[in-house]
């Protein structure tokens, strides 16, 4: 006798589309058969079943690069994500410059604690790499579950230099985690801004103009080389364009441990909507910036080729008020604006209607960049799939449901939706975390608490041969250990 039986449905993973039923038994999928039995029933007749959505980028309860905090918290960030169909999300934990790692990380729980209504973990951003932080601390996080680093290549209270970006991919391999990057070349940043602004070219339109396709490009291979000359695994954050996107095609053709990301923004928006009048534009800032048409058609084919493993939303909200995007007052600069987008609610229904509505990618890579590449990469291990013993961590979707998108229907803190006015097909109908209803016929059922943190396993790196510089051979040099205190 099971806890729960969902009925009728059409399950849908990463490899295969099939008629079952799915019973569930304290949290986990128990079974897959037929004429199962259960006190509890769902019937998903019409709808599609398919992994819960892991959110493996967005900033919750976060301090920006520029000071001010999300308008969402872990409950407001959670239950939004789960009405986008996401039973597991992992925000960022943010060390700034004199904090401790673990500091950092007690600060997050803090936050998240009691206040989740789904599954979370955090990516350890690392911002002041010291040398107890190298040695000491983030094996320390390792052992806490935080398996994933993430660093800078730009934003002055944020950025590592390439020396310490080198210390922090050693060590991440050494642990078996996955550092993450967000590349892009931050004198060229610097140096157009400068100029921009002196030139009175202040408006969020220049933001873009700001953050050169080069910037990324140019950083995007630097991290893949230092990435390489350790063999250590790297994924690449936001990738934005055609070039850094092939960048990291050409990496993992080679067999280089290297993965890449793009975000919903990307495929979906384009710079002409930081044309707006007034400071309107600055609700389509975030970083890298929007691009053009073609851009968006370059990512899709590589979306569609698989070199991004994984399709995140990057929500970062700052409000259209005074508590975010306008905090510097109506004539600030686009330097001093909070730069990122709320999207947690749209990344997979957008997907879901742009991508396998329209015939773009089919329902396996659906489920594939929903939730089952974060899960291989993030080592949550017990989630992203729908199998025996996994948790039931659900999602199930009416693929004919037609929306329009409003701002008041995100259930974030936010005033404002990039995607407004949007016609969607394709929604999560019914979401679940461990078993229990989170979302239930279009409404919030989970109390916040109800999810719970979840220590991460390590990175399967399995596919992915690499290669050590012939420097670091350990048989003929010093070896790829590169401890600060074999340092000179
Ligand atoms: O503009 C963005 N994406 N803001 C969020 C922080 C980051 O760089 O990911
Ligand atoms: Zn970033
Ligand atoms: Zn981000
Ligand atoms: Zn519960």
């Amino acid at each position: 006798m099971y806890d729960l039986v969902i009925k009728n449905g059409t399950i849908v993973t990463a490899a295969d589309t099939y008629s079952a039923e799915i019973g569930i038994k304290d949290g986990k999928i128990a079974t897959i058969g037929t004429g199962l039995e259960a006190s509890d029933t769902i019937d998903a007749t019409g709808k599609l079943v398919l992994p819960g959505g892991i959110e493996a980028h967005c900033h919750i309860a976060q301090e920006s690069a520029t000071g001010g905090m999300t308008a969402d918290d872990y409950r407001s960030g959670s239950i939004s994500a789960a009405f986008g169909g996401n039973s597991c999300f992992v925000p960022f934990a943010a060390q700034h410059r004199n904090m401790g790692v673990i500091e950092t990380l007690d600060l997050y729980d803090s936050r998240a604690q009691g206040a989740s209504v789904i599954d979370y973990g955090y990516h350890l951003i690392v911002a002041d790499p010291t040398e107890k932080v190298l040695a000491e601390e983030l094996p320390e996080a390792f052992r806490r579950g935080v398996t994933s680093f993430k660093v800078f290549m730009t934003y002055d209270l944020m950025k590592i230099d390439d020396r310490q970006f080198l210390d922090i991919l050693s060590i991440a391999k050494e642990n078996g985690a996955l550092t993450m990057v967000h590349a892009e070349n931050s004198g060229m940043i610097a140096w157009m801004s400068e100029r921009l602004v002196e030139a009175g070219h202040t408006q969020p339109r220049y933001h873009a103009v700001s953050h050169p396709a080069l910037a990324e490009s140019e950083a995007i291979n630097r991290a893949i080389s230092l990435a390489k000359l350790v063999d250590a695994p790297l994924l690449i954050v936001h990738v934005s364009t055609p070039e850094g996107a092939a960048l990291v095609s050409d990496a993992r053709m080679a067999g280089a441990k290297i993965f890449g990301e793009t975000c919903a923004q990307y495929l979906f928006l384009t710079r002409d909507d930081l044309d707006r009048p007034g400071m309107e534009g600055a609700k389509f800032m975030c970083s890298p910036p929007l691009r053009d048409s073609a851009t968006q058609e370059a990512l899709w084919r590589h979306l569609q080729a698989g070199t991004f493993s994984v399709f995140s939303s990057d929500h970062a909200p700052y409000r259209f008020d005074e508590s975010g995007k306008l905090a510097k007052g109506p004539d600030a600069t686009f330097k001093q604006i909070a730069n990122g987008m709320p999207g947690i609610a749209l990344r997979l229904p957008l997907l879901f209607s742009e991508g396998v509505a329209k015939g773009r990618i089919t329902l396996q890579q659906f489920a594939a960049l929903s939730a089952s590449n974060a899960a291989k990469l993030y080592g949550l291990s017990s989630k992203g799939s729908i199998a025996i013993g996994m948790d039931a961590d659900i999602a199930i979707w009416d693929p004919k449901e037609s929306r329009t998108v409003k701002v008041e229907d995100q259930h974030d803190n936010m005033d404002y939706t990039p995607f407004e006015g949007w016609t969607v097909t394709g929604w999560p109908v019914t979401v679940l975390t461990r078993g229990a209803r989170v979302i239930d016929g279009g409404a919030l059922v989970a109390e916040p608490g109800h999810g719970q943190y979840v220590a991460r396993d390590k990175i399967d790196l399995t596919g992915y041969p690499g290669h050590r510089a012939a420097e670091l051979d350990p048989a003929t040099n010093f070896g790829a250990r590169i401890m600060p205190e074999t340092r000179s």
